[in-house]
C-alpha cells in the first residue's frame, strides 16, 4: 500500500494518531525517493549534453555540467549514444529539445563547449561557465537567440576530435 494511502487509514482510526503522524509525516515524506520534492509539473528536457563519445575524459564534464544545469534549474538530458552527433542532434529535433550543448576535446582542454539552437541549427561557442549562464538565461530568464548570439561568438569548424 502506498505511503500517502496508510497514513489516510491510520487517521481515520484515531485523531491521536493523526496529530502524531502529522507531526512526524515530513520525515516520512523525506524518506520517499526523489519524486515528492519535484515539482507538480515536470519540465519537458530543455538542453542536450551531448558528448562527443562515451570516453572516460568526457565523463567528469558531463556530469558537471548536468549537475550545473540542474542546479540552475534548466532540465537537461545527456545522450551519449554511439552515433554521430549530427544523428543525436537530428533525433532530439524531432523531439522538441530547443538547445543542444557538446563536450569535445577542446572541452577537456580548454574548457570551452558549443550550444546549439535547435530552429536555425546555429551554433556557438564559449567557456563551459558563459555557455551555462546563456543557456540558463535562454530556457529561464526570457533572453532570445539574437542576445545570446551577442554574448557567444559562432562556431563553424566541426568538432574537435581529438
Ligand atoms: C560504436 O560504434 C562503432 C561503429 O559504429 C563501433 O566500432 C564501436 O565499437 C562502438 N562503441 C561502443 C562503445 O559501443
Ligand atoms: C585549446 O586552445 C589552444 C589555444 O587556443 C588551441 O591551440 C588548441 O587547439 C585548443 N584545443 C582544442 C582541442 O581545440
Amino acid at each position: 500500500m502506498p505511503r500517502r494511502a496508510w497514513l489516510f487509514c491510520l487517521c481515520a482510526v484515531s485523531s491521536t494518531a493523526c496529530s502524531c503522524l502529522c507531526c512526524f509525516s515530513p520525515l516520512l515524506w523525506a524518506r520517499e525517493p526523489d519524486v515528492l520534492s519535484l515539482p507538480a509539473v515536470v519540465a519537458p528536457t530543455k538542453v542536450l549534453i551531448v558528448p562527443l563519445s562515451v570516453r572516460a575524459e568526457f565523463d567528469l564534464l558531463v556530469k558537471e555540467v548536468s549537475l550545473r544545469l540542474r542546479k540552475a534549474g534548466v532540465h537537461a538530458r545527456v545522450d551519449d549514444s554511439n552515433t554521430s552527433i549530427g544523428k543525436r542532434y537530428a533525433r532530439n529535433d524531432e523531439l522538441g529539445t530547443l538547445f543542444g550543448v557538446t563536450l569535445d576535446f577542446a572541452s577537456v582542454q580548454n574548457r570551452t563547449m558549443t550550444l546549439r539552437e535547435r530552429d536555425t541549427m546555429d551554433q556557438r561557442i564559449g567557456s563551459i561557465d558563459d555557455v551555462i549562464a546563456t543557456v540558463t538565461e535562454l530556457v529561464l530568464g526570457g533572453i532570445d537567440w539574437a542576445e545570446a548570439c551577442q554574448r557567444l561568438p559562432a562556431y563553424d569548424r566541426v568538432q574537435a576530435v581529438d
